[in-house]
């Protein structure tokens, strides 16, 4: 799945309010005018939030992404305990020559309502050396003190053109031909997920598509 994931905001198929804004605030942190506000990506899972958030993260990083950048999923332990301890340690200057960190929760709605408070007063931001990018499915699972703190982008199905663009691309990465009445069917089961479109597609090539001819031996 990874293979497909594209890693620079220019490579992102669609997605033009939330890759535009995006951009805007990398080129305004690397010239050192701004300390973005925390942004909250939202939409349906498979939609390309935590594709954007590494895209943001190694534009604005660079070659400091490695170690700057920290992203926290469900799984990970995100108990009080240790986001206290996380949040504690964004408060101390980045490392090397890092403009800043990032840190990037994935599946906030997934933080227990006590998790979500230890992460408020770091969000506020006290101009601090982090920026927090949180994403969630629903926003209906964040407390309202959370949300009201964050700026919102919100994340939406793709047209059925960038959703054929999409798997063009994808297709292209892979030894698969598929034809377009192939392509169309899998725009259309898609429903505008690309997470669904690169399933399909791995799907289809692996059933009906035919792959392509391996190469002559030497
Ligand atoms: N706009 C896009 N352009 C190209 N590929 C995309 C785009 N959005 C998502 N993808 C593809 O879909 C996959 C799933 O996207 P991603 O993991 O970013 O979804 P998500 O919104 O974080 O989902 P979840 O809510 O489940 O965490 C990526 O690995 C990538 O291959
Ligand atoms: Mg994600």
């Amino acid at each position: 799945m990874e293979d497909f994931r594209p890693r620079s905001l220019d490579e992102i198929v669609g997605q033009p309010t939330a890759v535009a804004r995006l951009r805007r605030l990398a080129v305004g942190v690397r010239s050192g005018r701004i300390v973005p506000p925390a942004l909250l990506l939202h939409g349906p899972p498979g939609i390309g939030k935590t594709t954007a958030a590494r895209a943001f993260a190694r534009e604005v990083l660079g070659e400091q992404y490695e170690n700057s950048f920290t992203e926290l999923k469900a799984f990970d332990d995100r108990s009080p305990q240790r986001m206290a301890a996380i949040i504690l340690g964004s408060r101390q200057p980045p490392t090397r020559r890092a403009l800043l960190r990032i840190l990037f929760f994935a599946e906030v709605e997934a933080l227990s309502a006590e998790s979500q408070n230890a992460l408020r007063p770091a969000i506020e931001g006290d101009g601090g050396y982090s920026v927090f990018l949180l994403a969630c499915n629903d926003l209906s699972g964040l407390s309202k003190a959370l949300r009201s703190r964050c700026t919102g982008l919100e994340f939406l199905p793709l047209s059925a053109e960038e959703m054929c663009t999409l798997v063009r691309r994808a297709l292209a990465i892979t030894p698969f031909h598929l034809d377009d009445a192939e392509v169309g069917s899998i725009v259309q089961r898609a429903g505008g997920i690309p997470r669904e479109a690169i399933k399909l597609l791995r799907e289809e090539g692996g059933a009906g598509g035919t792959s392509a001819p391996s190469a002559p031996p030497q």
